[in-house]
């Protein structure tokens, strides 16, 4: 069956990515989330972005209005059953995942493909809540969307190899570039990413050099576009948090255990550029 529909469930920095996207590559879009003002509010972003692409002239403004009448606004999850592909980019919260994957799974047709952007969390797991985990997969975009390349697709225990081959082709469709991946912790990327992260809150938890000196000596010695600390800003350190304990207890393996300087900034509410404040300061 062709996907002409996805369901984008959660409107917040990834969800609303994941649909620019989507909208962008011609699919019909429908944006949910659990009420009308975060939705309006993620839509909003999404049409900043693409307005600033129109002043680069890299977007016609023709282009842009049809891309913005490709997203439809949802704030009631009933809208599942319209959808061909639905993705859920939801907090990051194993019990909020399942209790929305059995719902999903009632509504929306039985071919449907319920695919996750989960940073970390298993797959298998989130799959078992639901009567297809045939159809459920893992679809992990990296932040900013429209802009990194990347789409990790997971393959929890029981994926079909026709819903991986499906996803793959979406993501092409995206212009995208997947990469296989199978389901064990953090996957790929933040397997490898977090205690890179972590390793360097450490180096300053342990006094051997300033944040900023950090930064420095990744950027300019390994040429990565923002050192560890800035890009842990980026990505937020209560959700960088919460990948180590989801490595350290998924491995049972102290080499992930996450750094004490780390939870004292999540218990601080130094959550990084969302808060105003982590290892830098935001204004
Ligand atoms: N949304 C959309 N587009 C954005 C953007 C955003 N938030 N931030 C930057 N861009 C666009 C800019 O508009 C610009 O586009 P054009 O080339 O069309 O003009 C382009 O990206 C480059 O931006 P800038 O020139 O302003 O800045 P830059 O060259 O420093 O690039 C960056 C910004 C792309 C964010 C770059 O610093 C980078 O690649 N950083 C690393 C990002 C990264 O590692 N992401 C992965 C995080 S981990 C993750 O997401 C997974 C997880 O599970 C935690």
């Amino acid at each position: 069956m062709t996907i002409q529909k996805i369901m984008v469930v959660g409107a917040g920095q990834m969800g609303s990515g994941i649909a620019q996207v989507c909208a962008m590559a011609g699919f019909q879009v429908i944006l949910h989330d659990m009420n009308e003002e975060i939705v309006q509010k993620g839509l909003n972003s999404i049409k900043k972005q693409l307005q600033k692409q129109v002043d680069k002239a890299k977007l016609a403004a023709k282009e842009k209005e049809a891309i913005i009448q490709r997203l439809t606004p949802s704030a009631n999850l009933e809208n599942a059953k319209v959808a061909d592909l639905i993705i859920e980019a939801i907090i990051e919260k194993m019990d909020a995942k399942t209790a929305l994957f059995e719902k999903l799974d009632q509504l929306a047709d039985e071919h449907v493909i319920l695919a996750t952007n989960t940073s970390s969390l298993p797959i298998t797991e989130i799959a078992a809540a639901t009567n297809r985990p045939d159809r459920v997969i893992g679809m992990h975009f990296m932040n900013p969307v429209p802009v990194m390349k990347l789409v990790e697709i997971i393959r929890g225990l029981a994926t079909s190899n026709e819903v991986y081959q499906q996803i793959e082709d979406v993501a092409k469709k995206l212009n995208k570039t997947p990469v296989e991946v199978q389901d064990f912790p953090g996957f790929v990327s933040n397997r490898i990413l977090m205690p890179m992260i972590n390793e360097a809150i450490f180096t300053v938890y342990e006094g051997v050099a300033e944040p900023e000196a950090v930064d420095e000596v990744m950027k300019l010695g390994m040429n990565h576009p923002m050192g560890p600390l800035t890009l842990a800003d980026f990505i937020g350190l209560d959700t960088c948090l919460y990948i180590m304990e989801t490595l350290h207890e998924g491995f049972g393996d102290d080499k992930y255990r996450p750094c004490p300087l780390l939870r004292k900034y999540v218990k601080a509410g130094w959550l990084g550029r969302k808060s105003g404040r982590g290892f830098y300061h935001y204004s």
